[in-house]
């Protein structure tokens, strides 16, 4: 390599350095710039509820006992489903949904850490013991969605998965207590 005068080195470097900051700038927006872009346009961003839990003794009383799991129409037409992800299985096993209208998600562990996601949908969450995992969304078309466990949780894990039946405005009609399963087909 030819000899650079010192001051000459000195500006290549610079020149370099430069360049490469500009390079990892570009990067940095452009990554910015999507997360932004698709949580405005697309509903997706990260689960922000922190809402505990004890994992012990959800399954005895309260919100996540077993007569007040799937779904339910409050009063002020609100839609809410309750599901508990455990080995190997969520209970219930299909949960029945409007279609166009907001619907909240909540999900409680009793044992490890499982994940959900809802296929062709943002619901996409991981369900940690000891904390309410909810998710908001609204689902577009009617159908049976399947929803697997996405985090390995042990052996059955391939074997964990439920269905998510949107159901037609029409056809979503809840008993008087405001419960609805999913319908037999
Ligand atoms: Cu539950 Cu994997």
């Amino acid at each position: 390599m030819t000899e650079l005068h010192p001051e000459m080195q000195e500006r290549r470097i610079l020149g370099t350095e430069l360049l490469w900051a500009f390079g990892v700038g570009i990067l940095l927006a452009a990554t910015m710039s999507m997360i932004v872009f698709t949580a405005l346009t697309m509903g997706i961003n990260p689960p922000s509820n922190v809402e505990r839990i004890d994992p012990k003794t959800l399954h005895l009383s309260g919100e996540f006992a077993e007569y007040n799991l799937g779904t339910t129409v409050a009063p002020d037409g609100s839609v809410t489903a309750r599901i508990i992800a455990t080995q190997f299985m969520f209970v219930p096993r299909c949960i029945a949904v409007p279609q166009g209208r907001r619907v909240t998600l909540r999900f409680a562990a009793p044992d490890v850490i499982h994940g959900v996601l809802v296929t062709g949908t943002n619901v996409n969450t991981m369900v940690v013991p000891g904390y309410v995992a909810q998710v908001h969304t609204q689902f577009t078309r009617t159908a049976d969605l399947l929803m697997p466990c996405h985090e390995y949780c042990g052996l059955g894990h391939s074997e964990m998965w439920a269905t998510v039946q949107v159901l037609p405005e029409n056809e979503f009609k809840p008993r008087p207590d405001g419960r609805i399963s999913c319908a037999q087909r």
